[in-house]
């Protein structure tokens, strides 16, 4: 077992170098060895890789370092933020299917060479899930250099009092910044919108920061409620993205010479609105996802499962492209006839029935 992770380590770490994909770190559940893709089977990594990343630019080599469980910590922000982009378009032509295929510097393939609203978001979401992840791990006590908030308790409310672990969701934009814009740079227009895509990332969590309180005091009277900030769900962040990429803007970049160059976002078409913090943006029109792209690590949208009944973007008509589908009759199990039995267990049967199954041709 312990030689099979060290083989995966090196393949891991033979990605070649595009410098800054930290998300590359998510690869090493891609080669799990049973194909379990739970977050479970991850292989966490030891402080020592953090020089061998050859994806990590050094200033990224350097955070790596600073605490000992920081590597693990950027692992499973990669990890969350490749999760969570298969939910939200688990339904659409494009997967955000992962790969290491051979030469491959990326495990997004090449889709990501387009500034496309596909690349936009899944900059916002990784800044975002990189946030979320360093925040979480400050609450848990897993950092050096970070813990609760305590800035928080400066404004004292006046009904209630701060109390517990607020989660410092301050720091953990900070670190995100440093890390993963670290890699950029905003004289090309490809830094200008990857910078643009984090920040309105980082703000989709820190703009869902929930207050949660208890009561303490005696018999339920609440006489003393005790609040702390907690970081949202993922989920609600990555549900918030997905609203934005549907809306995101088609920008252009120009450049004022006053003195300094000074280049900034524009709507595309006059017509458009401007993008503000919040909002995604987007230089290049998407390709269709319809037909295979090894060059570009795009899969087709051949042997996808498509919903029959459905006018969206999971229905046949728009997921197969207009290739037609085929049905195939699957057997199919679940549970039934579950029944509580007295005390506490639930008994269920399991039922058999054929089910139709929809696949792209
Ligand atoms: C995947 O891993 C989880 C947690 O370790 C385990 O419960 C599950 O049975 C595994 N599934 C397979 C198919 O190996
Ligand atoms: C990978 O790169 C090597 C050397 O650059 C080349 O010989 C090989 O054909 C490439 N493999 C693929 C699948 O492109
Ligand atoms: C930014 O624009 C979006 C619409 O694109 C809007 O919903 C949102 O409220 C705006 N945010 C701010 C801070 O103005
Ligand atoms: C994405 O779609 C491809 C088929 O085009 C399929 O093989 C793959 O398992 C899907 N990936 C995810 C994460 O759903
Ligand atoms: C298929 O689409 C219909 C209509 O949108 C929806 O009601 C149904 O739940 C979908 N089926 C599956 C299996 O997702």
């Amino acid at each position: 077992m312990k030689l099979l992770w060290k083989v995966l380590c090196t393949l891991l770490l033979l990605i070649q170098a595009v410098l800054g994909n930290w998300w590359n770190l998510a690869a090493v559940r891609q080669q799990s060895p049973h194909g379990n893709t739970s977050l479970d089977t991850v292989m966490p990594l030891h402080k020592d890789n953090c020089h061998r990343l050859e994806y990590l630019v050094e200033r990224q080599k350097q955070l790596c370092l600073l605490s000992d469980k920081m590597i693990q910590v950027l692992q499973t922000g990669a990890l969350q933020a490749v999760e969570e982009c298969q939910h939200q378009f688990r339904h659409s032509r494009w997967n955000c299917s992962t790969s290491i295929a051979e030469n491959s510097t990326d495990i997004f393939g090449g889709v990501l060479k387009f500034k496309s609203r596909e690349s936009a978001f899944v900059h916002a979401l990784s800044a975002a899930a990189l946030a979320h992840t360093v925040a979480r791990a400050c609450s848990r006590g897993e950092l050096n250099e970070c813990s609760c908030d305590a800035r928080v308790r400066k404004r004292t409310p006046r009904h209630w009092q701060w109390g517990g672990c607020s989660e410092d969701i301050r720091y953990g934009e900070m670190f995100s910044r440093d890390f993963i814009d670290s890699k950029e740079d905003k004289n090309t227009n490809e830094g200008l919108i990857n910078l643009h895509n984090h920040e309105a990332g980082r703000r989709a969590v820190r703009g869902r920061m929930q207050r949660v309180c208890k009561c303490h005091g005696m018999s339920g009277s609440c006489s003393v409620r005790v609040c702390w900030r907690r970081l949202p769900q993922l989920r609600l962040v990555g549900d918030a993205l997905i609203t934005r990429y549907e809306g995101a803007s088609h920008v252009k970049i120009v450049e004022r010479k006053r003195g300094k160059n000074i280049r900034k976002l524009r709507p595309l078409h006059s017509d458009m609105k401007k993008p503000n913090k919040t909002d995604l943006v987007y230089l290049d029109d998407s390709p269709d996802y319809c037909e295979p792209n090894e060059e570009l690590g795009i899969l087709g949208t051949s042997g996808r499962t498509c919903n029959r009944t459905s006018a969206g973007l999971d229905g046949c008509r728009l997921l197969c492209c207009g290739r037609g589908y085929q049905t195939r009759v699957r057997d199919h199990e679940e549970k039934c006839n579950c029944r509580f039995v007295w005390c506490c267990k639930v008994h269920c049967e399991v039922c058999r029935y054929k089910k139709d199954h929809h696949v792209c041709n």
